[in-house]
């Protein structure tokens, strides 16, 4: 009978004969193979006696070679595994060259595999993250659908700036070199394949807030692009975005809400990737042997994701928050890089991660921002200077959820659309919404790679997605 690693591994059918499909990572002694099929960390072994296989067969195997073995399975006499395979027929599905096939059996740095991208879901530690990250993706899905919440499709090509930032990329079908031009000398959109000029989303939140207004609780979950110039450990060009929408919920339900999505997801990678978060917890330990004591991470792996469960976010307006980071240590001793002077300074990653990591110790939820520097949907509090906004910052991450009451009033919002000198025309669905049944509601988005980085331990956000694309950079 044919079955997965991860299947035998758990049914240890022992007597047997089986069959498992997958690649070697290892060749010991002529006579063990260590089989690995995708299915689970673990490998499975699988002794050759090579004295009954012909030799030019058994010089096919090499590490990364896909072989189809039978055998029986047995209990295994060696440490390190309960069962083994004794295999009595192998077929080489492929070979992979030992002199060209670039994942061998050692150490390979997250850079050199970076660009080996295709082949590098090979290595243990990519595989285990992709797995964890097809189950968060799953556990996203499970907590909306039990949660009374519709999965909603967002457009993907937009006419809109949904977070008015200006980081769009352009989709059109004109000709670069030769573009049609308007009388004025400028480039003539009417012609181009939309009629108008249109870009790839930044955000399904502006189409998302029209579905809640009708379907009540709604969540998005797809891929969006921002053309900013962001070099860092935390930004992509393309990131996938969760984005749920709730028609009458204000920011403390909304607050409430991306606390317990957040427990709820982590709880299942916990109790669902168990060997592949053991595995990177150790993979973590290891790598941070090579780094000084103050840099190494507090906690295990498996100890922050577990204290993120147990323990309640703290909440923090950003006036208080910015009166901490005045009075901080590092601020005093001007070891920001960007020092904190005013109420009204957007906060940087460092401040961020200074409140999460040093001052709090626990994930904090920063809300009631100033309103210039947030978008332009935002709820504006009573004060009339900050907005009814909240991020939720992560330690080692810094922002991995950015959310808002929207406003809901159509002369507040018109005006503020005014301010910002935004294009009102280009917004008259999302206006609408204002003018028939405006209500009460709120919605945040979570960066879904930032949360497998959070969940995996791994440093850089270029190594929790397939194919990243940053600046200059989208091979493959
Ligand atoms: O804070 P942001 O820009 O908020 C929005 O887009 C809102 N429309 C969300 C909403 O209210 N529905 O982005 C939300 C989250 C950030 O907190 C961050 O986790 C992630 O998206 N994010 C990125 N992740 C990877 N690379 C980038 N360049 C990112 N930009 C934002
Ligand atoms: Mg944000």
């Amino acid at each position: 009978m044919s079955y997965s690693i991860k299947e035998l591994l758990e049914k240890q059918p022992v007597g047997d004969s089986v069959e498992v499909n997958g690649w070697v990572k290892t060749f010991r002694s002529n006579r063990f193979i260590a089989l690995n099929d995708g299915s689970t960390i673990h490998n499975l072994q699988c002794v050759v006696d090579f004295e009954n296989f012909d030799e030019a067969l058994l010089k096919k195997i090499s590490t990364g070679a896909a072989l189809k073995i039978t055998g029986e399975l047995v209990e295994s006499q060696g440490r390190g595994q309960s069962v083994e395979i004794q295999a009595t027929d192998v077929f080489v599905h492929g070979t992979a060259d030992p002199e060209t096939y670039p994942i061998q059996p050692k150490k390979h740095s997250l850079e050199f595999l970076r660009e080996k991208a295709h082949l590098r879901v090979r290595t243990n530690t990519f595989a285990a993250v992709m797995r964890v990250r097809s189950a968060l993706s799953f556990a996203v899905h499970q907590y909306f659908q039990q949660n009374g919440f519709y999965y909603m499709h967002a457009p993907i090509i937009t006419g809109s700036d949904a977070e008015g930032a200006g980081e769009m990329f352009r989709v059109t079908t004109l000709d670069a070199q030769k573009p049609p031009v308007d009388e004025a000398g400028a480039v003539d959109y009417s012609e181009d394949f939309f009629g108008k000029e249109t870009n790839l989303t930044v955000s399904g939140q502006l189409e998302a807030e029209t579905y809640a207004m009708g379907l009540g609780k709604v969540y998005t979950f797809g891929p969006t692009f921002r053309a900013e110039n962001s070099n860092t450990s935390r930004h992509l060009a393309e990131f996938w975005m969760i984005e749920p929408e709730m028609a009458f919920f204000d920011l403390d339900a909304n607050m409430d809400l991306a606390e317990d999505f957040i427990k709820n997801i982590i709880q299942y990678v916990l109790e669902n990737c168990k060997d592949d978060l053991e595995f990177l917890e150790n993979r973590l330990l290891d790598e941070e042997k090579s780094k000084p004591q103050a840099e190494r991470s507090e906690m295990a792996l498996l100890e922050k994701l577990k204290f993120v469960v147990d323990n309640n976010f703290k909440r923090v307006s950003y006036t208080e928050a910015i009166e901490i980071l005045k009075n901080s240590k590092p601020n005093k001793k001007k070891k920001f890089q960007f020092p904190i002077e005013e109420w009204g300074a957007d906060l940087q990653s460092e401040h961020e991660r200074f409140l999460v990591e040093k001052h709090f110790k626990c994930p904090v939820i920063l809300f009631d921002y100033p309103a210039n520097i947030k978008a332009f949907y935002m709820r504006l509090n009573e004060d009339g200077k900050t907005v009814r906004a909240m991020d939720v910052l992560f330690p080692g991450i810094g922002e991995i959820v950015g959310g808002s009451q929207r406003e809901e009033r159509l002369d507040v919002l018109q005006q503020k659309i005014k301010e910002l000198d935004i294009d009102e025309k280009e917004l008259w669905w999302y206006l609408d919404l204002r003018k028939f049944g405006t209500a009460v509601h709120s919605g945040f988005g979570l960066g879904f790679e930032r949360m497998v980085q959070f969940a995996t331990g791994m440093g850089n956000i270029r190594d929790v997605i397939p194919y990243p694309r940053t600046p200059q950079n989208a091979e493959f």
